[in-house]
């Protein structure tokens, strides 16, 4: 959520910092913006809309080796220019970014004023370039305003300020991501490290409170106390240069079409096919802590709550022991009630959603045992778990979260196999789920040879003004995914529920030629399924059927899309895809940005 890319060096700052915020613009599109300084001054260029508009009004060139830029989402203050980043001090002389939220801007706005000084904007962000303008000029250096003026504020900021006198660039985090990245004679600051790996793979993950000094070739470090800090480099894996578009239309064609590649990134390694069991080394679990378990608890947001109801469905089968899952933004503010036997997962494609980060402080707070089952490699929630499995999906760059859904399912399976295994899961069992499980990325490719009548399912939803989605046991965090999917991309209103549950009231909805999207696999539900599917028709519901090839039920649907068989534990896998190819299409059809679909950014770090 809002993206920052800083650079200092020798090479000319406008085309690296240009590149570097088309790179984070899924994180923010709102208004975009650039500061660079030239040595004598510092020029400020920005616009309401996306990188793209940003290019549109930019010179050819802006000279300068050293700047700031930033792709916005909107929190506080509309999205119109005065309040696009970056901002400036009421002399000019200190250039700012800002991700986060200043929780007292109000009263920081209050001290402000009481100097003279007028913001422009409605943004909280303002007022902190205010105060270290104040601060500056009452004779602070750059490092003590930034200092002070963060001793006064509460709340989150990922910041990158440029000073007119200084040949500097000053970063801070406290609750939004910074990654540094050295390079020789040169420096980066980054919202996430994938936007670095076009430069350098030595990065440093800022610690929240901690406060870079960079130069273009020293970086110095201190902690919110003033202490310094020797800063961890860590080298960037390689897979985060794969992320640019290549020959596909759109990032969420390429990452859909990924899955299969991806998924055998996510189980390689980790299953012993001989013991039947998972073999996640990273999560560090202890013989006596999986057997002694009363409970697994699962959270997650979105999509990742989705994957993690899966997972919780897959451990009571294998493990037989209960799990629940939590929407991580509702589980902190409810006081939980943390067993320090119990084993937590948090599951999130970026590691930085913030209401994730708050369930997993909480849990750690009381003493409970909670693991990453994270996508982005030293990202906020891998480093405070301090252990997990990596989901390795690769960068995913759509807004809409395809490949990432898939392999947490995958890492969640593993997962389950290996609590099962210390338990109830027979190695016949497990040897079976793991052989499956291995097949899954072959019969992804072989769906996507011939994947069936989307464009039939796109005609039905198309004009739709809203469009239910049905699916039991496992299948209905399918349902859901499915309709989260068209509603954010589409822009369709979407309703999922449990097949079952249709009837108590979203039945209500269905009339004549009404779209229902039916997720039926060959699993012991589906005959039940079916029945909804019947209630649906007898309303004059057009249906749209996602089902298994070689079934007959394909008969059902006035529209049919047949998947590959797979165990039925592992349907998820090959189900969602079809949704996702639907959702897609549809967006494309009706004209939207699927890549960047409206008022939504890829890592929401606000609560
Ligand atoms: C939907 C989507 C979101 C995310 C959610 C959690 O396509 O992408 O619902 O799943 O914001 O994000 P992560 O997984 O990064 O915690």
């Amino acid at each position: 959520m809002c993206g920052i890319f800083g650079y200092i060096g020798t090479r000319s700052a406008l085309p690296v910092l240009v590149e570097g915020l088309r790179r984070l613009e899924y994180r923010g599109y709102d208004s975009t913006g650039v500061a660079i300084h030239d040595g004598d001054q510092i020029s400020v260029h920005k616009t309401v809309g996306k990188v793209q508009n940003l290019q549109s009004v930019l010179p050819s060139e802006v000279p300068g080796t050293m700047g700031i830029a930033h792709t916005r989402w909107a929190t506080h203050g509309g999205v119109t220019f005065v309040n696009t980043h970056p901002h400036a001090s009421h002399d000019g002389k200190i250039h700012l970014v800002h991700n986060g939220i200043i929780e007292n801007f109000r009263s920081l706005h209050r001290r402000v004023k009481a100097h003279g000084i007028e913001c422009v904007g409605e943004t909280d962000s303002e007022v902190l370039v205010h105060l270290m303008g104040i601060e500056l000029a009452g004779g602070a250096t750059p490092q003590e305003a930034v200092e002070r003026t963060l001793h006064l504020a509460r709340g989150t900021w990922g910041l990158s300020i440029l000073f007119l006198d200084h040949d500097v660039l000053i970063c801070a985090r406290n609750g939004s991501p910074l990654i540094i990245g050295q390079g020789d004679g040169e420096m980066f600051v980054s919202s996430d490290p994938h936007p670095l790996s076009a430069h350098t793979q030595r990065v440093v993950y800022m610690e929240d409170g901690d406060l870079a000094i960079l130069t273009r070739d020293s970086m110095k470090m201190v902690t919110h106390k003033g202490h310094s800090i020797d800063p961890t480099v860590t080298v960037l894996e390689d897979s985060w240069s794969e992320s640019d578009l290549g020959d596909s239309p759109h990032f969420m064609h390429k990452e859909i079409y990924e899955q299969p590649e991806a998924l055998r990134h996510c189980i390689a390694g980790r299953v012993d096919r001989e013991m039947g069991s998972g073999r996640l080394g990273g999560m560090r679990l202890g013989h006596s802590t999986m057997v002694q378990a009363p409970h697994v608890r699962l959270l997650g947001c979105g999509t990742a709550n989705f994957a993690a109801e899966i997972g919780q469905m897959l451990i009571e089968k294998m493990a037989r022991i209960p799990a629940v899952t939590h929407i991580s933004s509702e589980f902190r503010n409810n006081d939980p009630v943390i067993n320090p036997k119990a084993i937590y997962l948090a599951v999130s494609q970026s590691g930085e959603t913030a209401d994730t980060i708050s369930a997993v402080k909480e849990i750690k707070l009381k003493g409970g045992q909670v693991f990453g089952v994270v996508n982005v490699v030293g990202s906020t929630i891998a480093r405070l778990c301090g252990q997990g499995v990596y989901i390795h999906s690769g960068p995913e760059q759509s807004v809409a979260s395809t490949k990432a859904f898939t392999n947490m399912v995958a890492a969640l399976t593993i997962f389950a196999t290996q609590l099962g295994r210390t338990r109830h899961l027979s190695k016949a069992k497990g040897r079976e789920i793991i052989e499956h499980l291995q097949q899954a990325p072959h019969l992804m490719e072989s769906y996507f040879e011939n994947p069936g009548p989307i464009d039939e399912a796109v005609a039905l939803l198309a004009e739709a003004k809203s469009v239910l989605f049905l699916g039991r046991g496992l299948s209905a965090p399918v349902a859901k995914e499915g309709a989260l999917k068209l509603m954010e991309l589409a822009y369709i209103p979407c309703l999922a529920y449990p097949a079952g549950e249709m009837k108590h009231g979203p039945i209500a909805l269905l009339e004549e030629g009404s779209p229902v999207v039916i997720v039926a696999p060959n699993d012991h539900l589906k005959e039940k399924t079916l029945s909804a599917l019947h209630e649906c028709r007898a309303r004059g519901a057009k249906i749209i059927l996602i089902h298994e090839e070689g079934d007959t039920i394909a008969s059902e649907g006035d529209v049919s899309i047949a998947v590959p068989r797979i165990h039925p534990w592992l349907t998820p896998l090959l189900t969602v895809v079809p949704l996702q190819l639907i959702a897609y299409s549809t967006a494309l059809h009706l004209g939207k940005d699927v890549d960047r679909p409206r008022n939504l950014a890829k890592s929401v770090t606000v609560e």
